[in-house]
């Protein structure tokens, strides 16, 4: 047994092999067993998700965990399985969901714990952007901790097929670009665009996309809000312009998921794929391709600063039965070597601002710069506007029917009619 003094040394020694200058108290280990529920299921996501599985195990040896995810890219199946199991009172310990307007939603079903005072004691709110923490914060309380930050605006390039077609596409494209692009792509027997929308928010990505890039960040905010018409001119023009991206994708689209595009992407069988970040993980994570080397990547639109957030965040459940595991879970995400191997395998920026991305690939290098120095938007798509998430589902309603009608009219009025409530 070691006397008082001793450990007193003993934790002095640790501190300073830890390269602290305060001792640190090492958390008492949970245990029990904690359900992690998320949709995490391709190759880079399990890898990103095992990156905080493995660090809470390490410091919680006794806790069994449950990797609940639920397979279908943007939470497709998962959010409704959640909901059900919700309603039912079978609550997992955390779950996965987006800053906004999603999580918004749990707070007023009160299904999610206020974890302000964890906030406080870890002191997060010095390391992390005021921004992104008030994106999760409804009446002064915080509810969510976020495991990085996705750009959904990033038009995917393969490299070797642009080079057959003679294309090269700069740091930012004009529509006008990407129209001019197109055919010589096509002419050197190669599809303009992969696509993958089996599930329809890949393609409700592209038009986001669009409308962003073309019409501007204030523009689209004020179109969510119900503040512009969706029925003005300017809009129609981008429609049009989605209806002929979409026209020159890869033919077996609607038989492939968002991995799968990523695939098709990776072998140049296509040669451009709009999709958020989470396909750089998956690029060089499962593809095992090599930034700027194999692929490079453009901002459509006008401001290249732009950036379409889509956050990933865990919450406690109110009703969970091991509060305290989750609380080690949330700790996890936030260590500062898991933030970093945590990106690595997901393509996102990482929520601390006091971790070096110098390890993170070139891409993500940008990325992080630009999240802390651009123009943010929040993503309809995939439920991080603050509007009724009734706007999100027309806005998906209505692209499918514009797979099927071109019809860019209708689209508005559907659009300008759900906005008004
Ligand atoms: C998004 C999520 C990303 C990625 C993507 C595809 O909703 O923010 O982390 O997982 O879905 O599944």
């Amino acid at each position: 047994m070691l006397g008082k003094k001793k450990l007193a040394v003993a934790a002095v020694l640790s501190a300073i092999a830890l390269g602290t200058s305060q001792v640190q108290v090492a958390n008492a280990a949970v245990t029990g067993k904690i359900e992690v529920f998320s949709w995490w299921t391709s190759g880079s996501e399990s890898a990103a998700l095992n990156t905080i599985l493995n660090s809470l195990q390490k410091s919680n040896p006794g806790l069994k965990i449950v990797n609940a995810a639920v397979a279908g890219g943007a939470g497709t199946n998962a959010k409704q399985v959640l909901a059900t199991r919700l309603a039912a009172g079978d609550t997992p310990e955390t779950w996965q969901t987006h800053p906004g307007g999603d999580l918004k939603g749990y707070v007023d079903q009160k299904s999610v714990k206020d974890i302000t005072a964890l906030y406080k004691s870890q002191a997060w709110g010095k390391v992390t952007p005021k921004a992104l923490v008030d994106s999760m914060s409804y009446n002064g309380k915080t509810y969510s901790v976020l495991t990085g930050v996705h750009r959904a605006n990033v038009l995917w390039t393969n490299k070797a097929a642009l080079a057959k077609a003679g294309v090269t596409l700069g740091a930012s494209s004009t529509w006008a670009d990407i129209a001019a692009a197109a055919p010589k792509i096509k002419a050197a027997g190669i599809a303009p665009v992969c696509l993958g929308d089996k599930d329809i928010w890949t393609a409700a990505m592209i038009l986001e996309n669009l409308l962003v890039g073309e019409l501007g960040a204030t523009e689209y905010n004020n179109l969510a809000a119900g503040k512009a018409s969706w029925s003005d001119p300017k809009v129609a023009a981008v429609v049009d312009h989605f209806n002929t991206f979409v026209s020159w994708a890869n033919t077996d689209h609607k038989s492939l998921d968002w991995t799968g595009a990523v695939a098709a992407l990776a072998n140049g069988t296509c040669a451009m794929n709009f999709m958020g970040d989470w396909a750089y993980g998956e690029l060089l994570v499962k593809q095992k391709k090599v930034d700027g080397v194999d692929f490079g990547y453009t901002i459509v639109g006008s401001n290249p600063n732009t950036f379409i957030t889509v956050g990933d965040s865990f919450v406690i459940g109110a009703k969970s039965k091991n509060p305290a595991a989750a609380e080690a879970f949330l700790k996890a995400i936030m260590d500062p070597k898991v933030q970093i191997a945590f990106a690595k395998a997901k393509g996102s920026s990482p929520f601390r601002t006091d971790v070096s991305t110098a390890t993170l690939g070139k891409y993500q290098q940008g990325a992080a710069k630009t999240l802390a120095t651009g123009t943010l938007v929040a993503s309809l798509v995939h439920g991080q506007q603050l509007v009724p998430a009734a706007t999100g589902q027309a806005f998906s309603d209505g692209v499918t029917l514009l797979e099927g009608n071109q019809d860019a009219a209708a689209f508005g009025k559907a659009m300008d009619a759900a906005v008004k409530g």
